[in-house]
């Protein structure tokens, strides 16, 4: 008799715990097909989808010009001293530290490099299929059949990563010396621009010349016939070819090869739903490639000066888009840090609260008058507020644990 109630009772709990992981995996499989469904309707697809054919070749030309300190004029820096490795193809600094910067990452600081007032991006997938706007202010982008670029009509290239290559080569402090530019051509122009396209290709073929030569033979002209578009070109393939978009563990589960875990599966419904993310973070890359405020503080230098970065409006001049920078893809985003366009937040959690409780991070006490008065300007633009619902400390790491999923498997291809 003792015996039978042990076994009854054994096989209540049995049946119970039975019963309780049936319910959570049935709850686990809605939560999945949810977030596979709502991924496909905002225009989510496979990196592969995304990668465009490249010259293994002119790839590899353009690697070893990535990594040329003579690609820049008089600066002494090279694409690699703020896009390396380690900081997953950005420098791991608040704002990149351009020439006079030694080395990588924080001794670029030390050794006293001029401040380029801007977070370094990542170039993960930068320049794939329907990678329509590049940096922060889309200062090279592409709406419809029209390009915008500073070269107005003269855009250098219909492919706008070849266009957006042109840009750090002809950059004040980020690549070349202000004393020099301000000397030769008392400012920065178009004219100015290709003045110092064609010294930089002249640069090249004295100190560089086995590489030049190689290019040459690779597209099939004379030494001295090369212009920086095919330099330009170079750098595309390479591009393409080292950051392209690689499997994540988002696109594997998307393939159904693997399954989240609990937190990722909450963070993906959040990010899908609640939190409405996915609002501006969609598509492929997870941006919309549009422009919004996120009210994101601007310590220090900003682009337009003290405490002060107009963005979008320094490429299209239109007051309506002042304080409006372009959505940042999220792949890597867990390598990345710092965040946003000033580089001001340490955290992805604290990047995502951000999104919708800013004022946390604030003692308005402890603020200049100046600086409250700027931060207003933010708040007012702010295009987050009404689409991010409140969340919970739990409910952002759980984003913030989705996010990690989006990191891409560096050994696949
Ligand atoms: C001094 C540091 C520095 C150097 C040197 C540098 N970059 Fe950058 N790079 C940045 C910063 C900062 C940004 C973001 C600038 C912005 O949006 O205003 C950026 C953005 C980019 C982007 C746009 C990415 C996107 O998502 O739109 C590309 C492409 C790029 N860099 C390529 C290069 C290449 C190629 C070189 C070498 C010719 C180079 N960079 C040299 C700091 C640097
Ligand atoms: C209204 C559009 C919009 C919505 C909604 C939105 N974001 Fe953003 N997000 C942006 C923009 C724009 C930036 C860059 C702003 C800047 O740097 O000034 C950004 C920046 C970020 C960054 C920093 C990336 C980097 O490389 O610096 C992360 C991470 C991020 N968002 C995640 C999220 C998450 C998670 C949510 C949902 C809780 C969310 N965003 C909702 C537009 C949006």
């Amino acid at each position: 008799m003792n015996l039978n109630i042990k076994t009854f009772i054994f096989c209540l709990i049995f049946l119970f715990n039975f019963y309780g992981n049936l319910k959570a995996q049935a709850s686990n499989v809605y939560k999945e097909s949810i977030i596979k469904e709502r991924a496909k309707a905002s225009g989510y697809d496979l990196p592969s989808s995304t990668h465009i054919p490249v010259d293994e070749n002119m790839a590899a030309i353009g690697k070893d010009l990535f990594e040329s300190e003579n690609l820049s004029l008089n600066g002494g820096v090279a694409c690699v001293s703020c896009h390396f490795d380690k900081a997953a193809s950005g420098d791991g600094l608040p704002n990149a530290i351009g020439i006079g910067g030694d080395g990588e990452g924080i001794s670029r600081y030390k050794a006293g490099g001029k401040v380029v007032p801007r977070n370094t991006l990542a170039l993960w997938g930068v320049g794939g299929k329907g990678f329509s706007t590049f940096f922060w202010d889309g200062r090279v982008s592409r709406s419809g059949e029209t390009i915008t670029s500073q070269f107005g009509k003269d855009t250098p290239s219909e492919d706008l990563l070849i266009t957006a290559v042109h840009l750090p080569v002809v950059e004040i402090r980020e690549t070349l010396q202000e004393d020099y530019v301000v000397k030769s051509f008392k400012k920065e122009t178009t004219s100015a621009a290709d003045e110092i396209y064609k010294r930089v290709v002249e640069n090249l073929i004295v100190k560089e010349p086995a590489l030049m030569k190689k290019l040459a033979k690779e597209i099939g002209v004379n030494f001295e016939e090369i212009e920086f578009i095919n330099i330009a070109t170079a750098l595309a393939h390479f591009i393409r070819s080292e950051f392209k978009l690689r499997p994540s563990k988002f696109s594997k589960f998307i393939e159904g090869e693997t399954s989240l875990n609990e937190d990722e599966l909450n963070g993906g419904l959040l990010f899908y739903g609640k939190g409405g993310c996915v609002s501006c973070h969609s598509g492929p890359y997870f941006s919309d490639f549009n422009f919004y405020t996120v009210p994101f503080p601007q310590l220090g230098f900003g682009k337009n000066g003290f405490g002060i970065d107009y963005g979008l409006y320094n490429s299209t001049f239109n007051p309506e888009d002042q304080y409006k920078f372009r959505t940042p893809s999220l792949h890597n985003v867990s390598k990345t840090r710092p965040y946003s366009h000033s580089g001001a937040v340490m955290s992805l959690d604290e990047t995502i609260q951000y999104h919708f409780d800013p004022l946390q991070f604030f003692d308005a006490k402890k603020m200049t008058p100046l600086q409250r008065h700027q931060y207003n300007k933010y708040l007012a633009k702010n295009d987050t507020n009404e689409i991010v619902q409140y969340l919970n400390d739990k409910e952002v790491s759980q984003i913030a644990s989705f996010l990690k999923t989006l990191d891409l498997d560096e050994n696949e291809k």
